[in-house]
């Protein structure tokens, strides 16, 4: 079966339902928009395990998810979604771009979570933007806009709590949201939560437990991955 869009790390397939999709993670890791590129035995199973426990848990917490039902290692059936075209990213320490952008060290604790947009392009190499430019580019309402910031603060402090359990500290991540194609007034978080798409620091060690290990090629990649996943279980 061919997919209906093959992207960087997941496949996208329609299923007998027009309102859901089957979800399959890759092994394949990149980085810097696409730019860096390998694969990885085990990221699919990894990032599907991870990023399904989290959804799980945040549907418990009352945050509305597109996740359906797992239904083997790697997929995953999750509910048809518009999809935004805006990256969320909330920082609760420096890192990343970030620290390019200011010129300032990594590390350094904010003194409230930071809300970023970026457009969602790795042709333009997923700029930063702001409320204004989401408007005029009308790619969300200003209702949608506050409903994304609240909801992703709301999921930052659930996450920070659950990470530091498991000894991790939540330096950073991505959020993606999408209009229901049942309901497209009703915004669900969609995509994945994964190492990919966060940072997390040990909390004893401070050691890189997530995709930077791949961007700046520390080695151990998949074995930190494992122990994000083992951590959480
Ligand atoms: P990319 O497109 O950045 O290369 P992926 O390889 O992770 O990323 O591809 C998954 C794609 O599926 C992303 O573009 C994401 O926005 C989209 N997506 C995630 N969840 C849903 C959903 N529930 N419905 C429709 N599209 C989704
Ligand atoms: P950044 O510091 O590179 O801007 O990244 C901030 C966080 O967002 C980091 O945890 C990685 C995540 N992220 C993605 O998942 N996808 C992306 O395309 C980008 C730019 C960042
Ligand atoms: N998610 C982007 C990519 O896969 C950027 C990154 O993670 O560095 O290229």
């Amino acid at each position: 079966m061919e997919p209906i869009y093959e992207g960087k790390a997941k496949r996208l397939f329609t299923t007998d339902n027009p309102n859901e999709l089957r979800m399959e993670f890759k092994n394949d890791a990149t980085a810097f928009d696409g730019k860096k590129k390998a694969q990885f035995e085990d990221k699919g199973r990894l990032n599907a395990a991870i990023s399904n426990l989290i959804y799980a848990m945040l549907e418990e917490r009352g945050i509305p998810t597109h996740f359906v039902r797992s239904i083997s290692d790697t997929e995953v059936i999750v509910k048809k979604l518009e999809i935004l075209m805006i990256e969320v990213i909330i920082r609760n320490t420096a890192a990343g771009s970030f620290c390019k952008r200011t010129g300032t060290e990594e590390g350094w604790d904010f003194s409230e979570p930071l809300v970023e947009f970026c457009i969602k392009s790795d042709e333009l190499g997923d700029p930063l933007i702001n409320e204004a430019y989401i408007r005029e580019l009308k790619l969300a309402t200003a209702d949608e806009v506050a409903h994304v910031t609240k909801a992703a603060l709301e999921v930052n402090q659930i996450l920070q709590e659950f990470f530091l359990k498991a000894g991790l500290k939540l330096v950073d991540f991505k959020l993606e949201f999408g209009r229901l194609a049942t309901d497209p007034s009703v915004l669900v978080l969609a995509d994945e939560i994964s190492p990919d798409g966060c940072r997390l620091w040990d909390v004893e060690t401070g050691e890189k437990m997530d995709k930077d290990r791949f961007r700046r090629d520390l080695g151990g990649v998949m074995e930190s991955y494992a122990e994000v996943l083992k951590r959480l279980s």
